[in-house]
């Protein structure tokens, strides 16, 4: 049983507003439909008052709760008693600076950071919110979890359940849709697979509907206890950087959960007085899965204090379907056209005075490249926000001496088949993985040397190339 009477599940819709116990398991208000949030009434539990309050986790890393770089702030979001949490050491990802992605992006030396998600257990960002949604589904005794997935997702639930084998994990891919690094971890760690004919929104729109007939628990991003566990990345951000906010926090958008937890958590840590100022919000979608840049920046959709324009929303998706619009981007995890957080992610453009741009394949490919060769690399869809931050500053909406971090959501080695037919001399794979997408060139390739296995001819192509 759930055991924190100061928290609770809201509507986050101002014409509603109604509030449900956390012990019941809801994805969206039961009266209105719109999104839940998890709150804290502060009167009833003390927030932390100072970041030396937090830092004093640091010192206790022997309990796996304070080694946990999502849970060592759990004081930042206290739904569970310690005993209730599950963790698997997520969180341990690292914020690099580095001034040679920063020339590409064109920032003056020291002001572009790179935050690794990719480090976390399962490959992606995807841990930090698992953790948190995982624990509130074996709070209320769940035996099954679900998701539709892009494969990152999928691959965290399939590792939670594997590891702790507390729960059967059941997963939504769409056919041929996502990458074999990550296809893999689902089926190495024994998850339930169901490839359905379709892309994501379709897989999506079935788990939905199958969770709510059988009684399974959906722990897609619409879980507000996800989005607690997101909210961490920022708390780490913040944590390396000596607690001052950076100006930009750069993100690409796909189902929205991340922005949207980020700008919870910036919004709140204001509330609480931990931060002063809120950086500015950029989240990238990718060309070919750009609902949120079409509806934000050519139908000026707002979040206008929770009362945005639903008929808007609604005739782009009509719209969609009756065009047969599919959302098509090799940057496979962000291949989205109906983000379920889209009101969230309004609400975090709003508190944080965001913009949205979106980023094509070509400058996504380029963008990786770089940030493989001046750092320690990302899939695809990760490099939407460097390929949106360069975009940004070109335009000088971000200035050169702006402090900017780019999130890299997902590990380098979760899509290895973009980045070798990248790097290729092979026309045909370049073609058959890249071309068809539109990418037409690979600027920063290193090709692979074909040398025979003499000793005079290694030496030459060394002194040649090396
Ligand atoms: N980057 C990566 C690597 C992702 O896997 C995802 C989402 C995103 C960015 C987008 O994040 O949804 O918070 O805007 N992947 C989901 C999945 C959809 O199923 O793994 P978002």
């Amino acid at each position: 049983m759930a055991d924190a009477p100061h928290a609770f599940q809201k509507c986050l819709s101002p014409n509603c507003g109604k509030t449900y116990d956390i012990g019941q398991v809801l994805v969206a208000c039961p009266a209105c439909g719109e999104l839940l949030d998890v709150k804290y009434d502060w009167d009833q539990v003390r927030p932390p008052s100072s970041w030396k309050e937090i830092e004093a986790n640091w010192s206790r890393r022997d309990n796996p709760l304070n080694f946990s770089g999502v849970w060592r702030f759990r004081s930042l979001f206290p739904y569970a008693t310690d005993e209730q949490i599950v963790t698997l050491g997520e969180g341990q990802t690292l914020l690099q600076q580095t001034d040679r992605v920063g020339q590409y992006v064109g920032l003056d030396s020291g002001k572009l950071h790179l935050q690794y998600e990719g480090m976390n257990p399962s490959g992606s960002f995807k841990d930090n919110g698992m953790t948190a949604a995982f624990s509130h589904a074996h709070i209320v005794g769940a035996k099954r979890a679900a998701c539709a997935s892009t494969g990152n997702t999928s691959a965290s639930l399939a590792m939670y359940c594997s590891v702790t084998q507390l729960m059967k994990a059941v997963i939504f891919i769409g056919s041929g849709k996502i990458s074999y690094g990550k296809l893999s971890q689902a089926l190495d760690y024994g998850a339930l697979t169901l490839q359905i004919s379709g892309d994501f929104d379709d897989a999506m729109a079935r788990v939905k509907e199958v969770t709510k007939d059988l009684g399974i628990y959906l722990v897609n991003s619409v879980n507000p206890f996800r989005l607690e566990g997101q909210k961490s990345v920022m708390f780490r951000v913040l944590e390396a950087l000596r607690w001052e906010p950076p100006d930009w926090i750069v993100v690409p958008g796909g189902n929205l959960g991340n922005s949207s937890a980020f700008g919870k958590a910036f919004a709140e840590l204001k509330e609480l007085g931990l931060i002063t100022r809120i950086p500015r919000l950029a989240v990238i979608n990718a060309g070919g899965a750009d609902t949120l840049d079409q509806l934000y920046n050519k139908h000026n959709l707002r979040w206008n204090g929770g009362h945005f324009d639903k008929d808007l929303i609604n005739g782009y998706y009509q719209t969609m379907d009756e065009t047969g619009a599919k959302a098509s981007t090799l940057a496979s995890a962000i291949e989205i056209n109906r983000p379920v957080n889209l009101t969230k992610c309004l609400r975090a453009l709003h508190d944080c005075d965001g913009v949205v741009r979106q980023v094509n394949d070509q400058e996504i490919m380029d963008a990786k490249s770089q940030v493989g060769s001046g750092g320690m690399g990302c899939e695809p869809a990760s490099a939407a926000s460097v390929a949106g931050a360069k975009m940004l500053r070109e335009e000088g909406v971000i200035a050169p001496s702006d402090r900017v971090v780019c999130i890299l959501t997902g590990h380098l080695l979760k899509d290895p088949n973009a980045t070798v037919a990248y790097h290729t001399t092979d026309q045909d794979y370049f073609n058959q993985i890249l071309g068809s997408r539109g990418v037409k060139r690979a600027a920063h390739a290193n090709r692979a040397v074909a040398v025979k296995n003499e000793l005079a001819d290694i030496v030459t192509a060394i002194q040649l190339y090396g």
